[in-house]
């Protein structure tokens, strides 16, 4: 790995130099989903354009900034945007924020993303808990020499959502009464949304929901030793399922409204992981 080492080290004594203490939580916030920062104590602020190395986030909706604080007395970091393979990153890119927060002590990763339904039981607004994925591009984090610091050759990808993780947020869930699915996430290169035939044999190949995000993060979590949870937010049915044509506009609109359940969720979550220690 040209230099990562180095470059992550200088990133992490960058924010070291900032932050005082470790997150052990981070949260990635999709699209739209950025409400739970709101709720964050004694937050610090470093825009992505500051710290050494750290890829920019293009995107509408997407802030571009890490944020550090504590939830319920949880030292947690949350990354408002994050970037994503169809703006041209490499997948290493992409994955030098999860191994950034490695570096910085994170124990546990919640991601959560904005994407499409293709299981017909779904509509606009549900949350569905990920507990797999498809990687649909031919292309990830782990390609290339390896470098043992940061983890194995061949990591282990049978539960890539941790078990435990998934168990506490259904039982939180109920006793917020937030209603749930739980499915399996595809990750789709983008930027142009699915074609309906490309939707059709998704469907086939065994995803519920599919998005242009997520699966490089997990990848690269798993690798570096995270233990990882996601929660996917449909914005939309996939291609072929709704009858009209999609809307970045639309897709904001209904992760924003959803945001406020969603945060709720993660909330009562960090809390009931901190109380299972
Ligand atoms: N497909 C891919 N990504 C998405 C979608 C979708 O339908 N909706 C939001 N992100």
């Amino acid at each position: 790995m040209e230099m990562l080492y180095e470059k992550l080290i200088e990133a992490t004594d960058f924010i070291q130099s900032v932050i005082s203490g470790k997150p052990e939580i981070a949260i990635i916030l999709g699209s739209g989903l950025g409400t739970l920062s709101d709720q964050l104590e004694t937050p610090v602020v470093i825009p992505y354009k500051d710290i050494p190395h750290f890829p920019l986030s293009t995107v509408a909706g997407h802030a571009g900034r890490l944020l550090f604080g504590s939830l319920h007395g949880t030292p947690v970091m949350m990354m408002e945007g994050r970037p994503h393979y169809y703006e041209g990153y490499s997948m290493r890119q992409i994955a030098f924020p999860v191994f950034l927060m490695k570096f910085l002590g994170v124990k546990k990763l919640v991601i959560t993303n904005a994407c499409g339904g293709i299981n017909n039981d779904f509509s606009p607004g549900t949350l569905m808990i990920i507990d797999d994925f498809i990687n649909l591009v031919s292309d990830n984090p782990l390609i290339g020499i390896n470098d043992e610091r940061l983890g194995p050759r061949f990591p282990d990808m049978s539960e890539p959502y941790s078990l435990e993780i998934i168990s506490l947020a259904e039982k939180v869930a109920d006793n917020l009464g937030i209603e749930y699915s739980r499915g399996v996430y595809a990750g789709f290169q983008g930027p142009y949304y699915e074609t309906a035939a490309e939707i059709r044999s998704i469907g086939r190949m065994g995803a519920d929901a599919v998005g242009m995000s997520t699966v490089s993060e997990t990848i690269a979590a798993n690798y570096a030793g995270i233990e990882c949870f996601a929660i996917a937010c449909i914005t939309n049915m996939a291609t072929g399922i709704q009858k009209v044509k999609h809307s970045h506009q639309r897709v904001l609109e209904i992760a924003r409204l959803s945001s406020v359940t969603l945060s709720r969720w993660i909330s009562s979550l960090i809390k009931a992981l901190e109380s299972s220690r």
